[in-house]
């Protein structure tokens, strides 16, 4: 116990590694961690206290919110705004993002996230997260000047991006662009500690991940795709694993290697999952683990929003899956 890292230790010894450092990006971190804590603690009573079960209001996605996602949205809005850290935080329950006023205290930093990711697992026990995705101001950009259109950057601009996932642990998995690191939750004694350093994502994993149900839903050349993985020619075929958690699902590719897809259907003729805070954190997460990540015609850090709350098809895991993929959709015109 004596040798393991905590988070909080690891970024403020990282501030002490770069001299501009304003410690914005630290207390940041340490609101982020506290909210998720909060969460956390929540997610697991959830059987105990009254907070399951749907509000009866209506997300901008046209959703149903359940109870935790507004708590969970709640506590992070809060935490994120009296950081002094951030200039701006949107979320998948807000249609717009928030500005914080320019006379609060307000820093260089706008947040993305999905407060409760996989919120139809709540109520039957299976693993959810919230999952986040930082971007800093540039200099030159006056705070007066702030608008949902500026905060539309592409995933390459992310200085840091992650996921908390409540599950059989609680875990943070995060990256500032040097590697990926993971953390578990000690309940015991409130803190983080790193137990999955510098994570690789296998170049080929054992498992396919995606929602088997809307086969007849799908083109011919994503059926071919996903038929490449449970009925290839010379192999035996993958495992299939689908949670419906993009968090739980994307944690496991991660450790284990293999492919997630929710590419388009006749239902999502864009995909369903949310660029600026499901795909692109999940995507640099990816990429800083040696996997990848892509729509199916260009890589998913290089799409520039053209919404807040722009939808976007995803492939996403072990290179050499994702790149199997690429190349049926290429030999079927799909590109
Ligand atoms: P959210 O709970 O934040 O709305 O996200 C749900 C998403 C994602 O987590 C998951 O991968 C996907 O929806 C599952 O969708 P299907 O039920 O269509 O497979
Ligand atoms: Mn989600
Ligand atoms: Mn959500």
């Amino acid at each position: 116990m004596s040798e393991v890292t905590a988070i909080e230790h690891l970024i403020m010894s990282q501030r002490r590694w770069s001299p501009h450092a304003t410690g914005q990006f630290t207390s940041l971190m340490h609101d982020l961690i506290l909210s998720a804590k909060i969460i956390s603690r929540n997610v697991n009573q959830a059987g105990l206290v009254d907070i399951l079960g749907a509000t009866g209001s209506v997300n901008v996605q046209g959703e149903q919110v359940q109870k935790l996602d507004t708590f969970a949205n709640n506590t992070l809005v809060y935490r994120m705004q009296s950081s002094g850290a951030v200039c701006a935080v949107g979320s998948e329950e807000m249609a717009e993002p928030f500005f914080v006023p320019e006379n609060e205290p307000h820093g260089h930093y706008a947040i993305f996230f999905d407060p409760l990711d996989g919120s139809s697992n709540i109520d039957v026990g299976v693993s959810i997260g919230t999952i986040f995705s930082i971007f800093r101001r540039p200099d030159d950009e006056n705070y007066w000047q702030l608008s949902p259109e500026a905060l539309m950057r592409p995933g390459t601009e992310q200085v840091a991006a992650g996921y908390f996932l409540y599950g059989s642990s609680t875990m943070l998995v995060y990256s500032t662009g040097h590697g990926v690191n993971g953390f578990t939750l000690d309940t015991g004694i409130g803190e983080f500690l790193l137990t999955h350093p510098n994570i690789q994502i296998p170049r080929i994993g054992k498992y396919y991940s995606t929602n088997h149900g809307y086969f007849n839903n799908w083109d011919p050349a994503i059926q071919k795709a996903v038929h490449s993985f449970n009925r290839p020619v010379d192999m035996p075929p993958r495992s299939l694993r689908y949670v419906g958690s993009l968090v739980a699902d994307f944690h496991r590719t991660l450790l284990k290697g293999g492919v997630y897809l929710y590419p388009e259907d006749t239902k999502h003729p864009r995909g369903k999952l949310r660029l600026m805070y499901e795909a692109s954190p999940m995507a640099f997460l990816a990429e800083q683990a040696g996997g990848k990540a892509t729509d199916g015609k260009q890589r998913i850090l290089d799409i520039v929003p053209s919404s807040i709350h722009m939808r976007t098809p995803l492939i996403i895991g072990s290179a050499d899956d994702v790149d199997q993929v690429l190349e049926i959709y290429k030999a079927e015109g799909k590109e």
